[in-house]
């Protein structure tokens, strides 16, 4: 089967320019201006933007978590997350504390395997290192998963502390793979949260107030030290505010490389919303910051600090956030967005001005795919790799509602909100998987993606 997208605007992350895209099977054939070639499908893209198919590298599908479950399964999740233009998500294995990873493995191939919609990988979150684990790093590297998760903070359930990071950057830098982090000091927001707690201060502020903005750069200073000191190549996950990117920004003082996302929600909403009376929706951790923290992220993009926007989509509905409606630790942590990144960063993002067209390709799919070793497989629109790419209207203007959302939430972080440009179409391995709102592949498209070897640098 070949499929021919004739009068594109083909946008990657260095270049944007009017051609053709001439696809056959599952990758991309040739790209040039007025293709010469006679395909089986042919799919006029004039007005249109075509550019690689988001990756989100931070989501939570099926995941038990603060007695409960988040609530998109890995077919709505990643149905969802097609309908919004993301055709690959990297989730997160989560190790019980005393079992070993090949059994958080199972259980997440379990639920995953024949489910997905949309192509998936996995981190390891090493929530107990011992010499046990150490043993099984080597097979998770050869087993394609090459990254691996830390806690700083969720003492007792996720949480190693300093001795057991260390130890594990010394293996995983030996294996040739990525530690990530959530970096925030556990033990200070453990303390906060208590304190607050017996002053009967219960409600959503509560959680914002346990987590000031020092807690998470202290962390992430601490991190980037032992990362430094392993040489270990190193990731911090939902980063989100000042203190915590001046912790990364000083480390490339010693020529220090430590990459950082951020997400969606950390540049478009702010902590006022925690005193609303719904504030139990955007619980999350970290919280949301202030106004001149979002301004920072924006520039730390823009001063290539930033290399990628995820999402940190851990959805649940209205009910599983009411587990705490009188107490603001009981609420699950997390927030729906798996299928609004693309929309909202080019809207929010390119449409206002903010970051080049580029820059959204770069931190939406390219910069994923090269830090996490699937490049030029994903990330890319060159001849060899997949035809994984979105058909974008960057004209159409539509409102984000819990409505029209394909996620498994009934509400809607984003309600209202107006956007200029939708995704059209959307194509995954060669095939049209989304057209009009059309879902037109079937549950178990999706491919495990087998990842390589990550670098320290992109
Ligand atoms: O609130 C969040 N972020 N929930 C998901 C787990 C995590 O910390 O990433
Ligand atoms: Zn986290
Ligand atoms: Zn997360």
């Amino acid at each position: 089967m070949s499929l021919l997208i004739k009068n594109a605007r083909i946008i990657t992350a260095d270049s944007d320019f009017h051609g053709d895209i001439f696809i056959e099977g599952e990758t991309i054939h040739s790209v040039g201006a007025e293709l010469d070639v006679k395909a089986d499908q042919t799919i006029d893209a004039t007005g249109k933007v075509v550019f690689p198919g988001g990756i989100d590298p931070h989501v939570h599908l099926q995941m038990p978590f603060m007695g409960t479950w988040s609530s998109d399964s890995y077919e709505t999740g990643t149905l969802a997350a097609l309908h919004g233009g993301t055709t690959m998500v990297i989730d997160f294995i989560l190790q019980t504390q005393g079992k070993s990873l090949r059994h958080a493995l199972e259980a997440w191939q379990g639920r995953s395997d024949g489910n997905c919609y949309g192509d998936y990988s996995f981190h390891m979150a090493v929530t107990d290192f011992n010499e046990n684990t150490k043993k099984e790093i080597r097979e998770m590297v050869e087993t394609g998963i090459t990254s691996f998760k830390t806690f700083m903070a969720y003492k007792g359930a996720l949480m190693i502390d300093d001795g057991q990071m260390v130890e594990l950057m010394f293996e995983v830098k030996k294996q040739g793979g990525m530690v990530t982090v959530h970096a925030t000091n556990g033990d200070m927001i453990d303390k906060l949260i208590a304190k607050h707690k017996s002053e009967g201060k219960l409600s959503p502020l509560y959680h914002w107030l346990s987590q000031p903005e020092v807690t998470e750069a202290e962390a992430s200073g601490r991190f980037s030290d032992m990362a430094d000191y392993t040489d270990v190549p190193a990731y911090i996950v939902h980063l989100t505010c000042e203190g915590a990117l001046n912790a990364v920004r000083n480390a490339t003082r010693r020529n220090q490389k430590i990459f950082v996302e951020t997400c969606i929600q950390y540049l478009l909403l702010d902590a006022s919303l925690y005193e609303r009376e719904d504030g139990h929706k955007w619980v999350m951790s970290p919280p949301l910051r202030k106004q001149k923290d979002q301004e920072t992220l924006w520039a730390g993009i823009n001063q290539g600090l930033v290399q990628i926007v995820a999402t940190d989509h851990c959805p649940f509905r209205w009910e599983q956030k009411m587990m705490g409606k009188d107490d603001f630790s009981k609420i699950p942590n997390g927030h729906p967005a798996i299928e609004n990144r693309m929309e909202l960063l080019w809207s929010e993002g390119v449409a206002k001005g903010r970051i080049s067209p580029n820059k959204y390709v770069e931190v939406t799919s390219t910069n994923p795919a090269k830090i996490f070793g699937m490049y030029p497989k994903k990330g890319s629109l060159a001849p060899g790799s997949d035809a994984d790419l979105v058909i974008f209207d960057p004209n159409v203007k539509h409102t984000l509602s819990a409505k029209t959302h394909h996620m498994n939430v009934d509400y809607s972080s984003y309600e209202g909100w107006e956007l200029t440009g939708k995704c059209d179409k959307v194509l995954l391995r060669g095939k049209v998987a989304i057209d009009g709102g059309k879902v037109l592949i079937e549950k178990g498209y999706g491919e495990f993606v087998k990842r390589g070897k990550v670098s320290k640098v992109v």
